[in-house]
């Protein structure tokens, strides 16, 4: 059994697209239930483009339409391991002060991504930022590193698809898969 991309004919994915599509209705009503109406909701750029496209339009099924805006952040270069620091790239152009912000990013790793983005959303005046990854790839973390809504855990494999990439690669993939090492 292939769970690898680079066999690009029989691709045996992690997270199918119809598995991916259940769990994102399900995380909508988790969403639902626990935010107020008017919250802003930033998604960090890139790996979150293609999960957050389809979550506002789950959000938008329960009547819920957020402020949508943008931060690009980077730890990643061209590799498969993380440099350790956080670079905010392009900052969220919306007003956060005295919002509740839902902050959606592709996985949660170390939660360094994370905690820079919640500490950044805070210090320009959110009242409240919680987190939806996608994907959760440790369970064992700090509280300000922590996600409130989580759609899969990911085994310590690096993961590629749904928006998620490798040097810019993979991102189209409809679903989640396991990056071969060759
Ligand atoms: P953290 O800061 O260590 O939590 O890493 C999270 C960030 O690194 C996310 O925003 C992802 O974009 C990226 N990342 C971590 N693991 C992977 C992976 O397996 N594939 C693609 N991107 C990843
Ligand atoms: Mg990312």
């Amino acid at each position: 059994m292939s769970k690898r991309v680079n066999d690009v004919a029989h691709p045996e994915p992690l997270y199918p697209s119809d598995v991916i599509a259940a769990r994102l209705e399900t995380l909508a009503d988790e969403i639902a239930a626990r935010m107020s109406k008017d919250f802003a909701l930033v998604a960090i750029l890139k790996g979150s483009f293609v999960f957050a496209a389809d979550l506002i339009r789950a959000l938008a099924a329960h009547r819920l339409n957020p402020d949508v805006d943008f931060m690009t952040l980077a730890s990643y270069g061209a590799g498969t391991v993380s440099s350790g620091t956080v670079r905010l790239l392009r900052d969220v152009e919306i007003a956060v002060e005295g919002r509740e912000v839902l902050v959606v990013d592709d996985i949660l790793d170390s939660g360094r991504t994370i905690a820079y983005a919640r500490h950044h959303l805070l210090e320009r005046g959110a009242t409240a930022v919680r987190v939806c990854v996608l994907l959760d790839k440790t369970a064992d973390r700090e509280p300000q590193k922590h996600a409130d809504f989580v759609g899969f855990s990911c085994p310590p494999a690096f993961v590629v698809g749904y928006g998620m990439d490798h040097a810019h690669k993979f991102r189209g993939l409809p679903f989640i898969a396991i990056l071969s090492e060759e």
